[in-house]
């Protein structure tokens, strides 16, 4: 009798007895950085999320480093787009900048990382270069990805994201880092990364229409397969991913356990726009207690065996943790 209940007592024996801790050792923030603006613009579909200028992004990452948070992921918001992305290589892109700046402010008290795709750069929204009327030219575009990652490990970033489930991405990017000289530059690898439905406010953040109506379903993962997962994991490791991630994380915790069961590089998840938007809307109208949903939700995922988080939260919920 009482038997599950005894070890529920008192906190102290729950905290004793506890599988899982959450901590801020375990979280990464997303940070946008928009050229051509001057101070930061709330997103409407992130609130208390910004879009930073780079010196605010900057004062920001210092004082992520107060709170204790780790590591950052930087996201460029380009003044203009072309067909093929150029901003997103270019020396004096919105993100190379912010790299440079941020890690020269920080040295080493804060990982930097980026998230590795063109997206953000092409007129056609697409993660590669477009070919009408509906894919994306896959090798053309891992050319250009080896540009990229060239581009942020100039400007010093810790480790690069390739965020544009290309295949054989991580392969040819960790062969342009180190015939460049860059072997210290890692890889954390948007490797089962779904086509979902919880990108949207992302989309509206990084200003990110896709032509023609069109999707990433070529693309990104099919959310009705896992198995698919395992073998784009597998993938990765073997090119060389340093970090393999997960994303999104809530409706994926299934992906989340395969992957930590089946490797042993670190499973990174990422808690997307949509997730965040979420706890964030039913708080604001009072339904839930939106902190205590996140703390929850993330973890969860470390339950289900992630080492590390992508989360909007970072900075409004490190404080309550131990
Ligand atoms: C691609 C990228 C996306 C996100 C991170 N990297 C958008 C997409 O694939 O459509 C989404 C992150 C989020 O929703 O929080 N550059």
């Amino acid at each position: 009798m009482h038997r599950h209940r005894r070890l529920r007592r008192t906190p102290a024996l729950r905290r004793l007895v506890s599988e899982t801790s959450l901590s801020v050792d375990d979280l990464i923030t997303p940070i946008f950085v928009r050229e051509g603006i001057d101070s930061p613009i709330e997103i409407p579909s992130l609130p208390g999320v910004f879009q930073h200028d780079v010196k605010s992004a900057t004062e920001f990452c210092k004082r992520l480093i107060d709170l204790g948070i780790p590591g950052v992921i930087i996201f460029g918001i380009p003044e203009s787009k072309d067909e093929l992305g150029s901003a997103a290589w270019d020396p004096d892109g919105i993100a190379q900048v912010a790299i440079s700046e941020i890690k020269s402010a920080v040295a080493d008290d804060l990982v930097v990382m980026a998230d590795l795709c063109l997206d953000e750069y092409t007129s056609s929204g697409h993660c590669g270069v477009f070919r009408s009327p509906s894919d994306v030219d896959n090798d053309a575009t891992l050319e250009l990805y080896a540009k990229v990652a060239i581009a942020q490990a100039q400007a010093g970033v810790d480790l690069v994201g390739p965020s544009g489930m290309m295949d054989g991405q991580v392969g040819v990017i960790r062969n342009a880092l180190d015939h460049d000289g860059y072997t210290d530059v890692g890889i954390m690898a948007y490797s089962a990364k779904y086509a979902s439905a919880l990108y949207g406010p992302f989309r509206y953040a990084v200003d990110v229409t896709i032509a023609d109506g069109g999707n990433r379903s070529t693309y990104q993962q099919d959310f009705r397969n896992s198995k698919e997962s395992l073998s784009e994991i597998l993938a990765d490791v073997d090119q060389g991913a340093d970090i393999v991630m997960v994303k999104p994380a809530m409706t994926y915790l299934d992906i989340v356990s395969l992957a930590s069961r089946n490797v042993t590089v670190p499973v990174a998840a990422y808690h997307v726009s949509g997730e965040y938007a979420m706890i964030k809307a039913a708080d604001a109208n009072g339904s839930i207690d939106g902190d205590a949903v996140a703390i929850e939700q993330l973890t969860a995922i470390k339950r289900a065996g992630a080492s590390m988080i992508l989360t909007y939260f970072a900075p409004f919920i490190s404080e309550l943790l131990g």
